[in-house]
């Protein structure tokens, strides 16, 4: 799978989501989140993204590496705000944006590295 790490968090540019020929990578408040059994490694989105927040799985920083598994619990856990985890919904645009991040993400600091 792809993984979305930091440098999306706060900016949420949406050019991976034209990109994404499958509809994997889901909104939530703050970071978009890639679906890590929906993403097909078409790797189309990781060109267009403006800050170079996306990586193949075995490629993601090391300073980033907890974002891996981060952008799964986005799916497998239950949120903050929410009932139930999010599961494998099959598409994002369906849903829009989620409004709620994951730990991680949301405690993020603000205008930090
Ligand atoms: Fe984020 Fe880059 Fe997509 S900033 S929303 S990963 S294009
Ligand atoms: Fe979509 Fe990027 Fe995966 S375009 S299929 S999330 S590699």
């Amino acid at each position: 799978t792809y993984v979305i790490a930091q440098p999306c968090i706060d900016v949420v540019d949406r050019a991976c989501v034209e990109e994404c020929p499958v509809d994997c990578i889901y909104e939530g408040k703050r970071a978009l989140y890639i679906h890590p059994d929906e993403c097909v490694d078409c790797g189309a989105c990781e060109p267009v993204c403006p800050v170079e927040a996306i990586y193949y799985e075995d490629d993601v920083p090391s300073e980033w590496g907890e974002f891996t598994r981060d952008n799964e619990e986005f799916f497998t856990e239950t949120l903050p705000g929410a009932d139930e985890p999010l599961g494998s919904p099959g598409g994002a645009a369906k849903l829009g944006a989620l409004g709620r991040d994951t730990p991680l993400v949301a405690n993020w600091p603000h205008n930090g590295t």
